[in-house]
Order: structure tokens, then C-alpha cells, then sequence
């Protein structure tokens, strides 16, 4: 039986109102990135890059998963091999929709780590730039999500996962950001068959064997509903 890797962008949360990144008046048409998420930019106005994720953080409060996070929850219910999502979303909208061992390979607004001593803990609401680390007590907080020019988490579980799939499947991202937008690559050489479902073409969208184009509260339930149909 096949083993499925997915892997989500901003896109599968954009109809539970949370904004992607690159679209038309996306989070980066917004803020620059060199102030918001890289770590210089956190260096030079701690305070900026706390009140941009302290309210990304109350928006993906109030979001619900949709379709396609439930979906997605669903396929790993049912699919008799393992399904893992892989997402480089920092909402926790796929566990909110019941999906399980989700591999955060950017971080979670809901985690905060320390800058100086590395101990992580649960974020509050508001994180402040006097916000003690609760181990030593630094005032080095910061959201523990991965900024540009820093090393994603869990790549080697990434990589050993994707070697290992029969089945590849990229939803919701643009595929401009690395090493993510070479999974398909990396899913390929291991022989899997790859399949982009998106609301535009990605700019890998050459590499995949199937493109599915549409919002992915529709794609993505018709898309499983199709793999389970087959078992
Ligand atoms: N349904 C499906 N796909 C959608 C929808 C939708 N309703 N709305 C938008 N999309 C697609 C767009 O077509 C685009 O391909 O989602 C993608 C969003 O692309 P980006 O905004 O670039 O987001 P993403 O690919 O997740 O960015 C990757 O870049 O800035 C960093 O760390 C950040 O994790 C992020 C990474």
C-alpha cells in the first residue's frame, strides 16, 4: 500500500480567512520581510516583529479549519498506510481539523522560545519584547517560528519521509521558498507520483505529474474522495 506525503502552504488556510504571503495584497505586500521575519529584523525592533505575530496569532485564533484541513484529516483516518502532512504553516488550523502528527516545519504561532537559553514554552496571546524566558529568565523572547536564513525544523524526518512516498502531494504554496519547493524533486527521485493542487500554477508547477487548479476547499475533499474511492 502507499505511503503519502503533503505538503501544505498558505494557501490551504486562505478560506479560513487567514492571508497567504505572495498573492494580490499578501502578508509581504504588507510588511517588508527584512523587518518582519528575518532574525536581523527581530534584532533591530524586537517590538515590530512581536505586535506582526501577535496579530497573526489573534487571527489565527478565531480561524476554523475548512474542507481541506478536514480532508486531509480524514485521508489519514482512512488510508491504510501512513499519510503525513508536512506543512509550512505556523496556524494549527490541520489539528484544529483533526489531523494528527502534523510536521511544522516552520514553527507555530503558538510556541515561544527563548533567544538565550533556547527553552521553549506555550506563547501567550501577546508576547512582548519584556517578556522573561520562564528557564532563565532572559527578556529574550521570541515566536518560535523559522525566519528567512534560518535552518527549517525537522528536515531530516522531512527528507527520510519523502524518500519512503508513493504518493506526493503540494497544496496551497506558491513553491518559491526552499527547501520545501524542492520536495517534489526530492519525492520524484524516490519514485512518487506528484500532484499540485493550487489556485494558480506554482512556479514548480512543470514538475508535478498532475495539476489540480481550484480553491482547495473544493480540490482537496474531491481529491480524497477519489484516492479512497480506489481502496
Ligand atoms: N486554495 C488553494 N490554493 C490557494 C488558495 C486557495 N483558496 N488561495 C491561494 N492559494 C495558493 C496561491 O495560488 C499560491 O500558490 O496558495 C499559494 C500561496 O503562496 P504563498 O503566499 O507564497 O505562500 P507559501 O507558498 O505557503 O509561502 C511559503 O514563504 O514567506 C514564507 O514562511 C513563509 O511559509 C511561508 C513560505
Amino acid at each position: 500500500m502507499e505511503k503519502i506525503v503533503i505538503l501544505t502552504g498558505a494557501g490551504i488556510s486562505a478560506e479560513s480567512g487567514l492571508g497567504t504571503f505572495r498573492d494580490e495584497g499578501g502578508l509581504w505586500a504588507q510588511h517588508r520581510i527584512e523587518d518582519v521575519a528575518t532574525p536581523e529584523g527581530f534584532a533591530r525592533d524586537p517590538a515590530l516583529v512581536h505586535g506582526f505575530y501577535n496579530a497573526r496569532r489573534a487571527q489565527a485564533a478565531k480561524a476554523q479549519p475548512n474542507a481541506a484541513h478536514k480532508a486531509l484529516a480524514r485521508l489519514q483516518r482512512h488510508w491504510p498506510r501512513e499519510v503525513v502532512i508536512v506543512t509550512q504553516n505556523v496556524d494549527s488550523l490541520h489539528e484544529a481539523g483533526g489531523a494528527e502528527n502534523v510536521i511544522h516545519m516552520h514553527g507555530t504561532l503558538s510556541g515561544a522560545l527563548c533567544g538565550a537559553c533556547a527553552h521553549r514554552w506555550t506563547a501567550p496571546p501577546e508576547m512582548s519584547v519584556d517578556e522573561p524566558c520562564p528557564a532563565c529568565a532572559a527578556p529574550t523572547a521570541r515566536p518560535d517560528v523559522v525566519w528567512f536564513g534560518e535552518m527549517p525544523y525537522h528536515m531530516d524526518a522531512i527528507y527520510d519521509h519523502l524518500s519512503g512516498a508513493a504518493i506526493f502531494a503540494a497544496i496551497g504554496t506558491s513553491g518559491q521558498v526552499y527547501p520545501a519547493a524542492a520536495f517534489v524533486h526530492d519525492a520524484s527521485m524516490s519514485g512518487a507520483r506528484t500532484v499540485e493542487l493550487n489556485l494558480d500554477p506554482s512556479t514548480g508547477v512543470s514538475s508535478f505529474d498532475e495539476v489540480i487548479l481550484g480553491p482547495a476547499t473544493e480540490t482537496v475533499p474531491r481529491w480524497v474522495d477519489g484516492l479512497l474511492g480506489r481502496y
